[in-house]
């Protein structure tokens, strides 16, 4: 069994020793704060006394901390030579890259993780981990990777996991600012949220969430028709969706900027266009 170390404990760091420690790894745990190393030493886990006793050479550290300062603020004074270090904290493309750089100058083997999955997910179905940077040492360990999560490796460049992950973040956030305004009007009815979640809201989501596999094929194509809805229709549903937010006394509306797109796409003169044109506004492609 390889050797595994767990750096950070948080709720994020905790589900992850815990499930190699369930699946039979030898694993050592180190947090900043130690008490929190309490729980897996009773599950069996070793507790290092310090970092460097977690960051041996031939071990596979995985680390789980708040950001990537703190990987390095940690990291920075730790012998690395001869470490295979997993990064799972998450953060920016660019400093994926950056990290893998000074990790590889440093004689580790690096590869960075993006979680796609909520502590209790851990070690279960539907819990996806995406991996980019060194493929080499994702076949290495992909046996404990794979208890962990599904795992996927995305690409050589160590900054596409972090891309994608945020990418991913970034539909879920949309989806819940829209949740919010949503809900916001229907609390401004006075109504209870949770049919109205359970039998309109959730299976609407779910059926137009669908369309997403279609816009990206149009967008990959480069066709802006549309036979669905064109602008100059989600335009007049926007502009009634914001009066009707102020008449009913709702504050702000987080839909303001996609409209403001909408808004200057139809002033542009693309009022017959899909809403799949959109993103030519925020990225022209490569
Ligand atoms: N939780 C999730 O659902 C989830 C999902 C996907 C990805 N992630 C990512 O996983 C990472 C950890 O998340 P989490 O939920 O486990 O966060 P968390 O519960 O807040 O834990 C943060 C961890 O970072 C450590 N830390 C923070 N500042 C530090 C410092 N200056 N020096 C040393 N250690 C420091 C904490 O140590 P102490 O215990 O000593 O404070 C703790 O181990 C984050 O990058 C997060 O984005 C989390």
């Amino acid at each position: 069994m390889t050797e595994i170390s767990i750096v950070g404990l948080g709720l994020m760091g905790t589900a992850l020793a815990g499930t190699l420690l369930k699946a039979g790894h030898e694993v050592t745990v180190w947090n900043r704060t130690d008490s929190k190393t309490e729980p897996l030493v009773a599950m069996g886990a070793r507790r290092a006394a310090n970092l460097a006793e977690a960051v041996r050479p031939g071990s596979l550290v995985i680390v789980c901390v708040l950001d990537y300062d703190t990987v390095h603020g940690l990291l920075g004074q730790t012998e690395l030579r001869g470490v295979t270090l997993v990064n799972l904290t998450s953060g920016r493309p660019e400093e994926a890259r950056r990290t893998a750089e000074w990790a590889e100058a440093r004689g580790a083997g690096y590869l960075d993780g993006g979680v796609m999955a909520v502590p209790q997910m851990i070690g279960a179905p539907g819990a996806l981990i995406l991996y980019s940077g060194s493929r080499e040492v994702f076949d290495r360990f992909a046996e404990p990777l794979g208890q962990l999560a599904e795992a996927r490796f995305v690409d050589t460049d160590p900054g596409l996991a972090p891309l994608l992950d945020m990418a991913m973040l970034t539909g879920m956030y949309g989806q819940i600012a829209g949740i919010t305004q949503g809900f916001a009007l229907v609390r401004s009815a006075g109504l209870p949220l949770r049919d109205f979640a359970s039998t309109l809201l959730v299976p609407w989501l779910r059926a137009m969430g669908e369309l997403a596999h279609r816009w990206a094929e149009e967008v990959d194509a480069g066709q802006w028709g549309t036979d669905v809805a064109n602008l100059g229709v989600n335009k007049v549903a926007l502009d009634s969706i914001a009066l009707a937010m102020r008449e009913q006394g709702i504050e702000g509306n987080l839909l303001a900027p996609f409209k403001h797109l909408v808004d200057k796409r139809v002033a542009d003169g693309h009022q017959d266009q899909g809403l799949q044109s959109l993103v030519e506004e925020l990225h022209p492609g490569r």
